[in-house]
């Protein structure tokens, strides 16, 4: 039983080791301009979504979606999100390559994630990623209004389309088939 424990503690000891060693040879990659494997885009997502689900709490939008309400949330998106998320005219960010990992398109592929989930990420950020925690930049009413953009871009009324339509140029994109939640 002893030797067992003993065992126990040495591979621990290599094992640590072994990851500082990792770490102090300069092995770790740090370079951003480099695309995640799909095996780490998997694990990460659905390690990002299965925190957010334990996390965020399942509160509906204060916020309803009137037009007024959708056009400042998208004013808010134009200002803040769109260099990193896409722009307006219906093109890729210019960041879409430059960040790892790399923005998901939210105009593009818009999000189909209940509006809770939404709204946590926006307020408290996605850690090690280029994706900024929103709450000290904007006051909860706006995280909540750019949410309700976010979630409606498929079914924006007559109203925000003919909006969208002469603030920048384009329709909003045809549904397009988003991201679904993970689960
Ligand atoms: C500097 C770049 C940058 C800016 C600016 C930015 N984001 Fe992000 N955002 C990211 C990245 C990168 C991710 C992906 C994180 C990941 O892969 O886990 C992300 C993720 C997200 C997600 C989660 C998407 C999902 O798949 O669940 C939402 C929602 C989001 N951002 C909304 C916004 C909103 C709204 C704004 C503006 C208020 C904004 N972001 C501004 C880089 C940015």
């Amino acid at each position: 039983m002893r030797k067992f424990i003993l065992g126990i503690i040495v591979t621990l000891l290599v094992l640590v080791l072994g990851a500082l060693a990792f770490l102090s040879f300069g092995l770790m990659p740090t370079n951003a301009d480099a695309v995640p494997s799909s095996l780490e885009r998997r694990i990460a997502m659905s390690a990002m979504d299965s925190s957010m689900d334990r996390h965020a709490p399942q509160i509906s939008n204060p916020i309803p979606p009137t037009d007024d309400n959708l056009i400042q949330g998208m004013k808010i998106y134009t200002m803040n999100c769109a260099v990193c998320h896409g722009t307006l005219d219906n093109k890729p960010s210019l960041l879409e390559k430059s960040l790892y990992p790399p923005p998901p398109q939210l105009i593009l592929a818009p999000l189909h994630d209940p509006e809770w989930h939404i709204f946590y990420a926006v307020r408290t950020g996605v850690r090690y990623t280029g994706m900024p925690s929103w709450s000290k930049a904007l006051s909860e009413e706006d995280i909540w209004k750019v949410t309700a953009f976010l979630s409606h871009i498929e079914k924006l009324s007559p109203g925000v389309q003919d909006y969208w339509k002469k603030a920048y140029g384009v329709s909003p994109p045809p549904a397009a088939g988003g991201r679904d939640h993970m689960k």
